[in-house]
């Protein structure tokens, strides 16, 4: 697109001005056609300053997704290898449940600005202003059904590890697949399946990051227990970046993951804040309380109670108590 080869043209001479005519020699297009552009890019919030005789110039750029910057140089062959990327919808995994079930590929990636109706875990609501991550892969792994829960696990990873290098904060996976900064939840993910038998049609991974809203966009109950990466940064993330560095991130412990899970656990024991702690998980009518020893090959968060039995537990929330 015209556009995009116009923008990434002024980004690259930041200092100075391009002429219309420069610009539009070096596109093979009209000045006209130029400056409508140039207004379109305005519209979508850039900050053009154009001076008679010298051209156009970038002066700020809006804190929007695009298309064409995420799949700038993007080397993953499967995550991203489609975008759908949406001002607004009610929920990125909704829409992707539904391009998976007409044929969407695997890796195909739903992408939104803000969530009407966005889902967390167990019922609740994911509350999705502008200034955030909110995306959904479409996988369709070839694996028995009673691993699927694995893949709530590998995106943990993904996302923490993405978050850590792009931020450097040390962001640390809660049991199953909450991302916490230093003790407030920063992020969170949601899996989706469709099966038949034991054969998996599709799964699809969604994955919510609170990256630059102000958290007066939360109802206030939860304001205290949640972050975003701006907040612990002290300065307005790069959303494109984080982006780009997630289908990385997703592409590489997705690819472990099916040759070898142990490879996966071990990463997301490595990166997790839970085992080793005191824990109340609740969930499914009952609260259970004791030290978390560890998860087990298929993920289920072993609980060593206080009368010295084991128990496996599969869903839940889990509170670290201090001790
Ligand atoms: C949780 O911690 O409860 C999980 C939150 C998952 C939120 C993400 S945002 C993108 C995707 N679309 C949704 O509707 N939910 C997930």
């Amino acid at each position: 697109m015209y556009k995009d080869k116009i923008l990434n043209l002024l980004r690259a001479s930041r200092s100075g001005f391009l002429s219309g005519e420069e610009l539009g020699r070096k596109c093979g297009i009209s000045r006209t056609m130029v400056w409508k552009h140039i207004k379109s890019l305005e519209h979508e919030g850039f900050g053009i300053e154009a001076v008679p005789s010298q051209g156009y110039r970038i002066t700020s750029e809006p804190d929007i997704l695009r298309k064409s910057d995420v799949e700038q140089g993007l080397m993953t062959r499967i995550i991203g290898r489609e975008i759908h990327l949406f001002p607004e919808v009610a929920s990125t995994n909704t829409l992707a449940m539904e391009l998976a079930a007409n044929a969407s590929p695997e890796g195909a990636v739903v992408i939104a600005e803000t969530q009407t109706g966005g889902k967390g875990r167990l019922g609740r609501k994911w509350i999705s202003p502008k200034g955030n991550l909110y995306c959904s892969v479409i996988l369709r792994p070839d694996i028995p059904m009673y691993k699927a829960p694995l893949i709530t696990l590998m995106g943990a990873v993904a996302v923490a590890s993405a978050i850590r290098a792009t931020c450097e904060v040390p962001a640390a996976i809660k049991w199953p697949n909450d991302i916490y900064i230093a003790g407030k939840k920063v992020s969170g993910l949601l899996t989706e399946m469709s099966a038949e038998q034991d054969r998996i049609r599709h799964i699809v991974l969604g994955i919510g990051v609170d990256v630059n809203m102000g958290l007066d966009a939360l109802p206030v109950e939860v304001r205290a227990t949640t972050t975003t990466l701006a907040a612990e940064t002290g300065k307005r993330v790069d959303r494109t970046m984080l982006l780009r560095r997630l289908f990385i991130e997703l592409e590489h412990w997705y690819q472990a993951f099916l040759r070898n899970d142990a490879e996966v656990l071990g990463a997301w024991n490595a990166l997790n804040m839970t085992i080793g702690n005191r824990v109340a998980v609740s969930g499914l009518g009952e609260t259970l309380e004791g030290q978390a020893q560890g998860i087990d090959s298929d993920g289920r968060l072993i609980i060593s109670l206080d009368d010295g039995s084991l128990r496996q537990v599969a869903a839940g929330d889990v509170t670290i108590l201090k001790r």
